[in-house]
This record gives C-alpha cells, structure tokens and sequence, in this order.
C-alpha cells in the first residue's frame, strides 16, 4: 500500500485558512481507494486525493467508479466521534457549489443536480479514526459513465456546459467542510443534523425502500427516517430509497 511520503505531490490551498481540514494535502495518481489509505495513515485532518481510484468504495458495499481526472476522489482523516460528519460532507459539497449551482441533498447522502448524482459520500471507521470519503462527479460526458448509470447519474461540467477546475472546487468543499466539522466539534451536532435534515426535504414524501413503502413522518437524531407505512411506523436507517412522485 502508498505510504503519504509516496504522495505524488502537496496541493496548498492559497489564502485558504483552515482549522482542521487540509491539514496535510496528499495527492496520488492512482490508489485503490483514498479512505482506505486514510485509515491506514492516520492523521487528523489530513486529506487524501487521488486522479484515479481502482477500488473505489461506494455505499451498501458497492464500488465507486473514479476514472481519472474525471472527478474529485478524495478522504478526510478525521480524529475522535464520528456522529454527524457525513451529515457535515454533504452540506459541505452544497455550499460549495453554491455560488455557480443551487445542487440538492438526497437522503441520506447524496448530492443532486437536475436530478442527478453528482457526490456520494462515505464514511468508513476504523480505531477511534474516520476516513470522510467524497467523491463528486465533475467532468463527465454522459457516455463516461457506464450504461447502468447513465439515467442517473451526472457531472458539474456535464450538466451545466460550464468549465470545472477541480482543484480551486476541492479548495471550496474543504474550506467548507472545515467550517462544518468545527461546527461539530465545537457541540453543535444537533444544528448540524437539523440543517442537513431540513436540506434532504423529505418529511413528507412518499418512499420506497425494498418492500417498504409509506410516508416519511420524520427524521430522528442520528437521521434514520421514520416512516408510516399504514399499518405500521418503522425506522429506516440506511439503504436506497426511492421517492415517489405525487406525495401525500
Ligand atoms: C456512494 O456510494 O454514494 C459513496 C461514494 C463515495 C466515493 C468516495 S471517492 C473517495 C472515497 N474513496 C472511496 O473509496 N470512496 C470514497
């Protein structure tokens, strides 16, 4: 496995101020998956970047496609309670593209524009340490994708015909990820929550996941759905769902 000292090079962030994340920047050409080197090289607040990823790791144990250049491929090493940082990223990555792009939040993780995904995020543990795993979608043609993915998911560039530059956007998610994890660290993990849970807009609607559907009531506070199913009220704490158009 890469070590850091193997990093190809240290990106800086220019008149950028951090607390804690960006500490350390390392940038590979091709690793199998930056959070699992953030797990094996801890160091808080390090960030691990990479061009290409050959083993990317998306949610539910699927894998996360990351060819090169393409996209941001990257993990936060994040010391001490891991609660709400995923919460944390995906607000993140909005207010980053704020300024261009007015991008959704698609419980539980997801980041949307026009409907589609553009981020996933994944958070994986290991001794007391987080690796805070983005990766977000940027310069993509339709036809980079592979054909299963192609109706929904999508890139910044793709979808909105403008030029990316991946590192000043990566220098805007970290910037804004700093502001969130301090926010966590400093207690406010329930002013976090309730504004990622207000952004995810789903109380209210109508979902699907495997055999179970109903209306979602509410959002508890580590940000498992309860939904009304009719007979029964159940927690949903993880997984795909599908919203159904035509709420209740
Ligand atoms: C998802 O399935 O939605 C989560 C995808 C997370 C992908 C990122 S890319 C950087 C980091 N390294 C990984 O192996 N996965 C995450």
């Amino acid at each position: 496995m890469l070590n850091p000292s193997a990093a190809k090079l240290e990106l800086r962030m220019p008149g950028i101020e951090t607390t804690v994340v960006g500490s350390r920047l390392y940038h590979y050409d091709e690793v199998p998956s930056t959070n699992l080197l953030a797990l094996e090289h801890p160091e808080d607040g390090a960030v691990f970047v990479a061009d290409s990823q050959t083993a990317g790791r998306g949610q539910h144990g699927n894998s996360w496609m990351s060819a090169p250049r393409l996209g941001l491929w990257f993990s936060v090493c994040l010391a001490g309670d891991p609660k709400g940082l995923p919460f944390a990223a995906a607000l993140a990555v909005r207010a980053a593209l704020r300024p261009r792009v007015r991008a959704t939040l698609k419980w539980p993780n997801d980041v949307l524009l026009e409907g589609r995904k553009i981020c996933g995020i994944l958070a994986e543990h290991r001794g007391g340490w987080t690796a805070l795993g983005i990766g977000l979608n940027v310069h993509h043609r339709v036809e980079d994708f592979p054909e299963a993915l192609r109706e929904t998911a999508g890139s910044l560039a793709g979808l909105t015909g403008e030029a990316w530059d991946r590192n000043d956007t990566l220098c805007r998610v970290l910037l804004e990820l700093d502001r969130q994890v301090s926010r966590l660290r400093q207690g406010a993990y329930d002013r976090v929550r309730n504004q990622w849970a207000s952004a995810c807009d789903i109380v209210g609607k109508r979902i699907v996941r495997g055999d179970i559907e109903g209306t979602v009531m509410g959002i508890e506070a580590d940000g498992a759905l309860v939904v009304h199913t009719g007979g029964a009220t159940v927690r949903v704490d993880s997984g795909a769902i599908r919203i159904l158009e035509g709420n209740s």
